[in-house]
Formats: C-alpha cells, sequence, structure tokens
C-alpha cells in the first residue's frame, strides 16, 4: 500500500509540491502519494496528525510552527534556522529538517552557475522562509549578511541564532538607502504574495548584482522587475529552489535522491506553474 504524504500551509491551493512529488515517485518507482492541505497557525497540529501522512513539507506561514511541534526532535540545520520545511513521523513524534537553505544553494550554484563566495548578501525578510536560507547561505562562503525586517525583533532574533556577529548584521528599513551596493539581494518576504513590493532603494544594485526571489510565478515578479530596473544584470525566482528542496524532502523520506533537472524543465516550461508561492 502507498505511504501518504502531504504539503501543508496557507494559501496551498496552487502548491507545485505534489506534482513535483508526484514526478519524483514516477522516476524512482516509489509508490506514494502526496496532497496539498490547508492549514493555518490554530489548526496546523491537529491537521497533520489527523491527516495519516508518514512525511510533510510545511511552507509559509508554519514553518516555525513546525519547529516548535517537532519540540527539539529536529536535524542540526532547522536548530541552527528555527525553521522547519519537512517532517517526518517518528513514533508518536515528529522529526524537522530544513531543506530549503540547501535547496536554494544548490540551485544557485550547481543550475545557475553562481559562485557564492565572498558575496556581500541582503536578506529581506526574517520569517521562516529568510531563517531557513540563512545559515545555509554563511556556510556557502557569502562575505556577510544583512537582515531587513519590518518587525526589528525577529531580524536581531535571526542574526544572533545564526552565532556569526562579524558577519551577520540586523538592519533598519530605513537604513537602507546608505548600505551600499550588494553581490546578492534576496527577497525573503511574503510582501508580493499580496502584490506589495518592500520600499527599496536603487543604490543597493550594482551591475554585477544578483537578485534572487524565494517566491516564483507572480509573486516573484515586483521584486525581480525593481531589480531588473535598478540595474541588476541576473535576476533567479525561487522554481529551482523549490524543486531542490523538495528533492532533498524526498531524500529524506525514500532513501533516494530524484534527478531534478526534468521536472524542473517542465516546470518551468507550464503556464499555469507560474501561479503562486509554495
Ligand atoms: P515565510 O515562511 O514566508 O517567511 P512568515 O514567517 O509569515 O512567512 O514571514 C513573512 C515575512 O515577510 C516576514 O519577514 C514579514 O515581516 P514581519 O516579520 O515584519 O511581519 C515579511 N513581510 C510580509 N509582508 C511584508 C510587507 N508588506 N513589507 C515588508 N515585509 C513584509
Amino acid at each position: 500500500m502507498s505511504k501518504h504524504y502531504a504539503v501543508f500551509g496557507s494559501p496551498i491551493t496552487h502548491s507545485q509540491s505534489p506534482r513535483i512529488h508526484a514526478a519524483f515517485a514516477k522516476q524512482t518507482g516509489i509508490g506514494m502519494d502526496y496532497v496539498a492541505i490547508a492549514a493555518n497557525h490554530d489548526d496546523f497540529r491537529a491537521k497533520l496528525d489527523a491527516s495519516g501522512v508518514v512525511g510533510a513539507n510545511i511552507t509559509l506561514p508554519l514553518k516555525e510552527d513546525a519547529f516548535a511541534l517537532c519540540a527539539g526532535n529536529v536535524s542540526a540545520r532547522a536548530l541552527r534556522a528555527g525553521a522547519v520545511n519537512t517532517v517526518l513521523r517518528d513514533g508518536a513524534q515528529w522529526r524537522g529538517d530544513n531543506t530549503d537553505g540547501l535547496g536554494l544553494v544548490r540551485d544557485l550554484t550547481e543550475r545557475h552557475g553562481l559562485d557564492l563566495r565572498g558575496r556581500r548578501t541582503l536578506l529581506l525578510g526574517a520569517g521562516g522562509a529568510a531563517r531557513g536560507v540563512a545559515p545555509a547561505l554563511l556556510d556557502a562562503g557569502i562575505h556577510s549578511l544583512y537582515v531587513i525586517n519590518r518587525n526589528s525583533a525577529r531580524a536581531d532574533a535571526l542574526v544572533d541564532a545564526m552565532g556569526e556577529p562579524g558577519r551577520t548584521h540586523a538592519r533598519a528599513w530605513d537604513t537602507l538607502p546608505a548600505l551600499g551596493e550588494f553581490d546578492l539581494l534576496i527577497n525573503a518576504t511574503s510582501a508580493s504574495r499580496g502584490g506589495q513590493l518592500p520600499s527599496l532603494a536603487m543604490a543597493l544594485v550594482a551591475p554585477r548584482s544578483v537578485a534572487v526571489d524565494l517566491s516564483y510565478g507572480e509573486a516573484a515578479v515586483p521584486f525581480l522587475a525593481w531589480a531588473r530596473a535598478a540595474g541588476c544584470a541576473q535576476t533567479v525566482d525561487g522554481l529551482g529552489m523549490l524543486v531542490e528542496q523538495a528533492a532533498e524532502s524526498f531524500l529524506l523520506w525514500h532513501g533516494v535522491r530524484p534527478d531534478t533537472a526534468a521536472v524542473f524543465a517542465e516546470l518551468s516550461g507550464r503556464a499555469d506553474a507560474l501561479l503562486t508561492a509554495d
């Protein structure tokens, strides 16, 4: 009998994760089903327990809830991030991991051929998505990480959690124009999913800069369009990261790492794949 898996989050209707995991299962010959389940802060735990799944992906806004739910039963990378995007049933408990950071770094370095080492990096946002990618960016050798968030306590907490005070800095939005140019700019806010773009300064961007939005499709358009208008030569949306983090979750659940190239090519060629973020 095939085992059950799911992705939990809100909004979740247009999630590409069921399609991605179905493609991985077909490719590897592993029997499983994978569905999208809408859940919020107040009903996530009950829905996860009632779902009958043995593993799940967790997406916004539940990555920090999932970290709390795993109650210390988490991998080292999830512990450092303080956020969980992958859970695996472990007896009566849930074990948590975070594959977002590895997914992003793999997409940027292997698919897009970028060398992250030495890059002065701006991270917009300090929620679950930002927390997931920050440790992996530092481990990939970026020069420094400037974290900007509306809620400054969250930016401070992210920086403290990284434990590298010389390389990580929390800054307020109104200091942005004075921060100088960045080699790598990453939008990890959920602002553009509501059609908004936080106010940004053209002076942040140089022709060598690379801009990345962790969202994909329409949600990635405002930030990446701003970056191109500001003079950024290369922009990357979050579709590749989505496929790579999914492959890493698949590996954790099934012990097999699927090939991501064909799945990425299929998704990026589909107009209806470009609807929302995961
Ligand atoms: P996710 O898992 O996508 O990170 P989240 O934990 O709800 O979801 O975090 C959303 C992030 O987007 C936060 O950094 C949030 O800033 P606050 O912590 O100050 O709320 C940021 N965000 C959402 N809407 C925003 C907006 N209009 N402008 C700037 N930042 C915004």
